[in-house]
């Protein structure tokens, strides 16, 4: 990533927004960043398309968080409702309204803007307390959103500038009635902003419904001109079922693997392989919309911190996440579609670094396969047939010779999930009460704060509350996770995001959200479970 002469000085922001940039390192805007802000400084609507881990977030954070005006700041006190929300931003996933918020919290920490997050899983009532308390940016899912928006907890009445983030997942099916609720609630004189790394032409039409004159804006790298991003080394194999896990354990050996993430195509194999990595030695958790909330943040901090090395997810975190030194990512079992693709490689090879993503392909999966390399035109149309023992993969991906399918002792050295602590949130919507898979390291009890570490450490602005003191009202409003997959069955993980975001109000069941169907390679039923 190559960031622009020019700095974010140069562009007429707050100093403070400045001067907490630069707090953090960030001096010189990224390419959708240097485009994007003159526009929407301007409070042009903006549809903002680059690559995956090109900047988009500060693209639509930094004209946000100018355009806020914070409590003791000139005006504020001459708002029509200060302390009512004036921006919202609406994202697909509970751990990327975390991220984002915390990302606003960074580049706002030089001031008193107030960041609280709004997202299913975790008690009511320490967010009901934080919109209650005066609030000047909501980030959050929708279910929640429209829950607190139900509930007269959340007023959109003030809003002046609303994101979407993932914007093409926003306005995709399961979400679109929420996310049409939320707009609606929006004064028409918002400030709009769409932001993705995917913008299928049909979405770019279909936005226009939601904003004004938009400007489309596609930061483009010159010699960058495929979809994929250069830096990622992109590679794939024909793997047979019953050999992955092996094939996996070798290649999670290669030289100079850093952090990993793990993708299947559901909850249950992503639980299943993260089990099988940490019996071979792996410090592995699991990251899928089965876990309670607490487990599913647990993980990630774990992973963020390095006290896992691998992280097996559904495509729950295929979207947005960003954690620095993922070195690898590998699809355990090949992605829908090619927009899932590059989304879930792109959670490596981020702000200019480099990575490598590994694609199993099944044989079931060649069909779907053969659209993903035609759509992204990556030449490799017919993935060599590969097994844990084929000498091609420690060539391919540097894996040092002798390597076998379990991790030697003497290089267990990763605390594992164990050793960060599992918060109480309050959880609405638990499933099961089964730990996640992880290693027991030492501890298991930390500080209780889950707040240490990059991402959580910044995110100031996590009104959202921890678990103490939020009352367990769980009994009240079962969330619609929940249910997400009947009695075991499984479904395409792609599915659980919008289900797992519902809470029904007051005692009502919520009305199921339509299931993304009809994809041509057919995602409504459930997919064969060739590893399982
Ligand atoms: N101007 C900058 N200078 C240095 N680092 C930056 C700059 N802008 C963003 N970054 C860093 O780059 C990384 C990727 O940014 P971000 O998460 O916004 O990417 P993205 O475009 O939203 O990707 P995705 O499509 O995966 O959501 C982050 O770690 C962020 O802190
Ligand atoms: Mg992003």
């Amino acid at each position: 990533m190559q960031a622009v002469d020019a700095s974010f000085g140069d562009f007429e922001v707050r100093p403070e927004i400045v001067q907490a940039l630069a707090d953090a390192g960030i001096t010189h805007p990224f390419p959708i960043q240097a485009m994007t802000l003159p526009v929407a400084l301007q409070r042009h609507d903006i549809i903002g398309q680059a690559k995956t881990g090109t900047g988009k977030t500060l693209g639509f954070g930094v004209p946000l968080l100018n355009s806020i005006v914070a409590p003791g700041e000139p005006g504020y006190d001459e708002l029509a409702g200060p302390g009512k929300p004036q921006a919202l931003v609406v994202v697909p996933t509970r751990e990327l309204a975390v991220q984002v918020a915390g990302d606003l919290a960074t580049a706002s920490a030089r001031r008193t803007v107030r960041v609280v997050q709004v997202y299913g899983g975790r008690a009511y009532e320490p967010q009901i307390e934080a919109l209650n308390h005066g609030v000047d940016v909501v980030v959050g899912t929708p279910g929640r959103m429209i829950d607190m928006l139900k509930q007269r907890h959340l007023d959109l009445s003030r809003v002046r500038t609303v994101v979407l983030d993932e914007a093409d997942e926003m306005l995709d099916l399961g979400f679109l009635p929420d996310v049409e609720t939320l707009l609606a609630a929006t004064p028409a004189s918002r400030h709009t902003m769409l932001f993705s790394a995917t913008m299928p032409g049909a979405v770019v039409a279909m936005a226009r419904r939601y904003m004004t004159q938009p400007t489309h804006i596609r930061a483009a790298d010159p010699d960058d001109g495929g979809q994929t991003v250069k830096n990622i080394t992109q590679v794939v194999y024909r793997a047979h079922a019953l050999d992955k896990v092996e094939l996996l354990a070798r290649i999670l050996q290669a030289r100079g693997r850093g952090l990993t993430i793990v993708f299947a195509r559901t909850k249950r194999t992503a639980a299943k392989v993260a089990d099988e990595l940490v019996e071979r030695g792996f410090a592995a958790g699991a990251l899928h919309g089965d876990l309670g909330q607490g487990a599913r943040e647990q993980a990630l901090r774990a992973f963020r911190h390095g006290k896992v090395d691998v992280l097996v997810a559904t495509d729950v975190a295929a979207r947005g996440i960003d954690v620095e030194d993922v070195t690898h990512v590998v699809n355990y079992q090949c992605p829908e579609d090619e927009k899932t693709y590059l989304h879930r490689t792109g959670r490596t090879g981020r702000a200019g670094a480099k990575g490598t993503a590994v694609t199993f392909v099944d044989w079931d999966d060649m069909p779907r396969w053969s659209l993903i390399d035609k759509a992204l035109d990556l030449g490799k149309p017919e993935p060599v047939e590969t097994y844990s023992s084929s000498p091609h993969i420690y060539s391919d991906l540097d894996i040092p010779e002798g390597v076998k399918g379990r991790l030697p002792k003497d290089q267990q050295t990763r605390a594992g999930l164990a050793a960060e602590a599992i918060e109480d949130l309050g959880e609405t919507g638990k499933r099961t009460g089964k730990a996640p898979a992880g290693r027991s390291g030492p501890g298991g009890s930390g500080s209780g704060s889950g707040a240490a570490g990059s991402r959580g450490g910044r995110g100031r602005g996590g009104h959202a509350g921890g678990g103490q003191g939020g009352g367990r009202r769980d009994g009240a409003r079962s969330e619609g996770g929940q249910h997400a997959d009947g009695a075991g069955q499984e479904r395409p993980a792609r599915a659980e995001r919008p289900a797992a975001e519902g809470a029904p109000g007051e005692g009502q069941p919520r009305r199921r959200r339509r299931r993304r169907g009809g994809s041509s390679s057919g995602g409504s039923t459930a997919p064969a479970q060739p590893t399982a």
